[in-house]
C-alpha cells in the first residue's frame, strides 16, 4: 500500500516575484510542467505579459498585483489566485531585491526594508497560504534563499541577515509541518544572471566584485541562468509524495579547464 496519495493532477502554483528573473522563469517552468500558475509582483503589467505568453503556449496562467511588504496585498493576491485557479497546491516565495551597502553605512530603515521583503514577506505568504494546505493535507512551499547563508558576502549584510532568517524560518516550518503532508523546502541559488544588482552604479559593482574576489567568493565568472534555478524548483515540487527535497543548493558549473 502506498503511504501517500499521489499528487493531484491539477496543482495550482502561486509564484511571488514573477515579474522577472528566477520568479518569471519558475512560473514558466511550472506552467510547462502542467501547473496552473498565478504570477504576482508589484509590476503587474510584466506578470500579465508573461501570463499571456504562457496562455498563448497552451498553459494556464493568471496575473495579479502583489506587494509582499503589505499583508492586505498578499491576502488579495492569494484570494484572487484561488478564485481564478483553485486552492494553492504550490507556493514559491521568490520576491526580493538587493542594495550594495556596507552595514555600517546602511540606514536602519533600508536594513528593515530588506528584512521586510525577503523574510517578513516570505512569512506573510506562508501565513496566508499554508493553513489551507494543512487543511487539505498536502502542498509544497518553496522558499528561495541564497548561498550567502552558507558563505556570507560583503556589501549585502542586510540581505545576508534576511536570508539567514528565511532559512531559519524554513527549518522551523519543516519541523512544524512534519506529519501534515505539507512539504516546505529551501532552494538556495548561487550567483544567477537576473535583474538583481543590475541597477547598481557600475563603479560600485566593480568595487563589490573586487571585494568578493579578495574573500575567495568569485572562483569563476559563470552565472546560472534563471531557468537553471527554476528547474530546481520544479524538481522540488515534482518529487513524489513520500520524498521531501528539504534543501537544494544550485551553483553555476565552472567552465571546462583547458586540456
Ligand atoms: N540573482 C542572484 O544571483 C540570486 C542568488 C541567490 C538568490 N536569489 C534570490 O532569488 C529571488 C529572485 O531574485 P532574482 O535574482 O530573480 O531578481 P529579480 O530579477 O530582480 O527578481 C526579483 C523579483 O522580486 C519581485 N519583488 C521585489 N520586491 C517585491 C515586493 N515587495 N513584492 C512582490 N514582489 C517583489 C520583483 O518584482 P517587482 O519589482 O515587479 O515587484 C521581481 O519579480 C530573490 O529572493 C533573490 O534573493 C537571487
Amino acid at each position: 500500500m502506498p503511504r501517500f496519495d499521489p499528487h493531484p493532477d491539477r496543482r495550482p502554483a502561486l509564484v511571488a516575484g514573477a515579474s522577472s528573473g528566477i520568479g518569471a522563469a519558475t512560473a514558466t517552468a511550472l506552467a510547462a510542467a502542467g501547473h496552473p500558475v498565478a504570477l504576482g509582483a508589484r509590476r503587474a503589467d510584466r506578470c500579465e505579459e508573461l501570463a499571456a505568453a504562457i496562455r498563448a503556449g497552451g498553459g494556464e496562467a493568471f496575473a495579479h498585483p502583489l506587494d509582499v511588504g503589505d499583508s492586505d496585498s498578499v491576502k488579495a493576491f492569494a484570494a484572487a489566485a484561488e478564485d481564478a485557479l483553485g486552492p494553492a497546491e504550490v507556493l514559491v516565495s521568490g520576491a526580493g531585491d538587493l542594495s550594495a551597502d556596507r552595514l555600517h553605512d546602511l540606514d536602519p530603515d533600508a536594513f528593515l526594508a530588506q528584512v521586510q521583503v525577503h523574510l517578513v514577506g516570505a512569512h506573510r505568504l506562508v501565513a496566508q497560504v499554508c493553513p489551507g494546505m494543512v487543511r487539505r493535507r498536502r502542498g509544497d512551499v518553496v522558499l528561495v534563499s541564497s548561498d550567502v547563508v552558507r558563505a556570507p558576502r560583503t556589501r549585502m549584510g542586510a540581505y545576508v541577515a534576511a536570508k539567514n532568517g528565511v532559512e531559519g524560518m524554513a527549518r522551523a516550518l519543516q519541523m512544524e509541518l512534519e506529519g501534515t503532508g505539507v512539504r516546505a523546502s529551501i532552494v538556495r541559488p548561487g550567483p544567477t544572471a537576473t535583474g538583481m544588482g543590475m541597477d547598481w552604479d557600475p563603479r560600485v559593482t566593480g568595487e563589490v566584485l573586487d571585494e568578493w574576489v579578495r574573500w575567495g567568493l568569485a572562483r569563476h565568472p559563470y552565472f546560472l541562468r534563471p531557468s537553471d534555478v527554476a528547474a530546481a524548483v520544479a524538481t522540488v515540487v515534482s518529487a513524489p509524495r513520500g520524498a521531501h527535497l528539504t534543501l537544494v543548493e544550485v551553483q553555476p558549473e565552472a567552465p571546462l579547464e583547458e586540456g
